[in-house]
């Protein structure tokens, strides 16, 4: 099997994105749903070109009880029964969850999708950018299991990060998100804050100055949108390109993690 330092195989093309080391419950603390939830929405926000409909994205404990279900099952691959979800997944070896640094792995495949042409470049994955960057998700759900062995690829004692995403990205045919001046075509009922989206909550709970909704719980809009959902990316095959070139911009304690780090799989779209 992997020594933890074997960087040569070729799961190291695998890019899956994982979190934080968790406990065997599976369940992402506070913090970890926390930053999940905000660097997407710094990514969202800071999307470039800049995005005109880019909707805040919200914790959904749905979606995590539905993720953690799957991580459970320790297989590295997208979860046939995932329905009209968006999945990202990540995986990390001994240093176990890290939130920021999945997150990092997803989005840095910006570098590969141009937005004017809908294309990624040959060889490269795009999927889990362009999910994080979709437009019209606004639901976020997250799951995390220590697998002694991970089904699909030969690897043992590894973290398994599952996200979903509602409703899902990577439709057929559509783009991430629509260009323009941030929040110029936010959809009614949706008001501008921090450059997204923001959901207009019901008068009810503004009045109520005690009641405090930090945490806002998850909307009970079911979408009802009817769009197919191709839930899938390009088809591409893993590549291992994406693990140590720019990783260093941002996160700079990360670098070093991640050179630390014996095996990093973001991704499979
Ligand atoms: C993206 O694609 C468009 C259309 O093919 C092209 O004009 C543009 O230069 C591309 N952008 C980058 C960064 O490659
Ligand atoms: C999209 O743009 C990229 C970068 O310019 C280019 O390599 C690719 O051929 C373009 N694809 C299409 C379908 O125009």
């Amino acid at each position: 099997m992997y020594s933890s330092r074997s960087l040569q195989t070729p799961l190291v093309a695998l890019l899956l994105l994982l979190l934080v080391p968790t406990g065997p419950a599976g369940a992402l603390s506070d913090d970890e749903k926390r930053v999940m939830v905000e660097l997407h929405n710094h990514y969202r926000a800071q999307a470039n070109p800049p995005a005109a409909n880019m909707l805040q994205m919200t914790w959904d404990e749905d979606l995590a009880a539905f993720a953690k279900a799957y991580a459970q099952q320790c297989v590295w691959g997208h979860n046939s029964q995932r329905g009209r979800r968006g999945e990202n997944l990540f995986a990390i070896t001994d240093q176990g969850l890290d939130v920021p640094l999945a997150v990092e792995e997803w989005h840095h495949e910006r570098k590969h999708y141009n937005l004017s042409n809908t294309t990624c470049e040959p060889d490269q994955m795009c999927g889990h950018y362009t999910q994080v960057v979709w437009a019209k998700t606004e639901r976020i759900g997250c799951g995390t299991h220590f697998c002694e062995k991970l089904k699909g690829v030969e690897v043992t004692d590894i973290q398994l990060l599952v996200c979903n995403y509602e409703p899902p990205g990577n439709v057929k045919g559509q783009k991430p998100y629509q260009e323009g001046t941030p929040c110029s075509q936010c959809p009614s009922g949706y008001h501008c804050k921090n450059s997204l989206c923001e959901l207009i909550r019901g008068p009810e709970i503004q009045d109520v100055s005690d009641l405090v909704t930090e945490m806002s719980s998850p909307l009970a809009t079911e979408a009802s949108d009817s769009r197919k959902t191709g839930a899938e990316g390009p088809g591409k095959s893993v590549s291992s390109s994406g693990l140590n070139s720019g990783l260093g911009h941002k996160w700079g304690p990360l670098l070093e993690l991640l050179i630390l780090l014996p095996l990093v799989l973001a991704g499979i779209f």
